[in-house]
């Protein structure tokens, strides 16, 4: 059976496609510092999957740790999720990012040519679009001028992948481009579980419904858009999980020296409000929120060309809209 390494495995989207790669009948090794992850999700694994996954607790740009589970277990493929990932805080600890997101990929790829693990998926983002001037994106849409330093280690980070392939190393990477992950397993056992004051909408509007937030603050109605609320492109965790099995399938049916780029999103843009409105509906919730003044780096509207990764990958996403939202209250009411 293939061991693949999940860095950051006992987070959001790395412990959904824990899952889905014992579904696809991988053996997925979790390393996870759990900086911003709980323990308690590798027992929550356990019994979804009915297997205890392998776990080390630790820094993936720990190199003496990465050798011990290299020693312990064959790896044939890696899947590198770990990296900070609050817009806001980055701008506030630029080099915190810059030396964490940057420099575990660059440990990574040493330790890949050390131990000769060929296959790496990178954990890349939208963000790396900016604010597109012609929707949808596709793979080929200029990336712009990072909005921040977090969205700035992503471009930096498949820069670095395009020219260390360029190089020979004999390795076979893709990077994927999530737009916004939400939802949860429909068990409801694991989900997105923010370490303190939510940044994201969706947590943001499950805690509110739960009172664990007064109300929610949507932030501006006076955009260029059906509502004037913000578009994005919503994508159910379990899609985006399925997403990471596709694309290490297709590595191991590819050559060596191989870089290749997917955007992983529904390929529908939904605005803030009407987020809410399904929210509301298919919960049967009433949720206390205003309008408030709009947040400083907010892109107005993006949502993916998903044409490439439905036709290279044969990945389509199966959860809508109404799913994410009635699979994100589920995980809520069941914490
Ligand atoms: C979505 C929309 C907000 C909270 C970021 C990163 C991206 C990825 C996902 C890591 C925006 C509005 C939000 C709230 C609101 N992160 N909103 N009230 O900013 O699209 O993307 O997170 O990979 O890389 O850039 O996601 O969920 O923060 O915001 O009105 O309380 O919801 O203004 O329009 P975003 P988000």
């Amino acid at each position: 059976m293939k061991n693949i390494l999940i860095t950051g495995g006992a987070g959001f989207i790395g412990s959904h496609t824990a899952v889905q790669l014992v579904e696809a009948g991988l053996n997925p090794i979790i390393i996870d510092d759990l900086s911003n992850s709980h323990e308690k999700v590798l027992a929550r694994l356990e019994e979804i999957t009915g297997k205890s996954l392998v776990f080390y607790k630790g820094d993936c740009s720990d190199r003496s740790l990465l050798d011990e589970i290299a020693s312990a277990h064959d790896i044939s493929g890696i899947i590198h999720f770990a990296a900070f990932k609050a817009v806001g805080e980055s701008t506030e600890k630029p080099l915190k990012y810059y030396q964490n997101n940057i420099g575990s990929l660059l440990a990574l790829l040493d330790f890949m040519k050390a131990k000769q693990i060929k296959d790496l998926v990178f954990s890349s983002s939208c963000t790396v679009y900016g604010q597109p001037e012609i929707l949808p994106v596709t793979e080929k849409t200029p990336r712009q001028e990072a909005e921040s330093p977090y969205g700035n280690t992503k471009k930096i980070c498949e820069d670095i992948l395009v020219d260390y392939v360029k190089s020979h190393p004999g390795i076979r990477v893709i990077s994927l481009r999530y737009f916004n992950p939400v939802g949860a397993h429909p068990s409801g056992k694991i989900g997105e579980l923010p370490i303190g004051t939510p940044a994201n909408l969706v947590p943001f509007v499950t805690q509110t419904a739960a009172g664990i937030r007064e109300k929610l603050t949507v932030f501006g109605d006076d955009y260029d858009t059906p509502d004037g609320s913000c578009v994005r492109d919503f994508i159910h965790v379990m899609d985006l999980a399925d997403a990471h099995v596709k694309a290490l399938g297709y590595l191991g049916e590819q050559q060596v020296d191989f870089y290749d780029v997917f955007n992983v999103g529904t390929g529908k843009g939904n605005t803030v409000l009407e987020v809410i409105r399904t929210f509301e509906r298919v919960n049967g919730v009433k949720l206390n929120f205003e309008i408030g003044s709009r947040r400083a780096g907010d892109i107005v509207k993006i949502w993916a060309d998903t044409t490439k990764i439905n036709s290279v990958l044969k990945w389509q996403p199966s959860f809508s809209l109404e799913d994410s939202m009635r699979d994100s209250w589920n995980w809520q009411i069941k914490l």
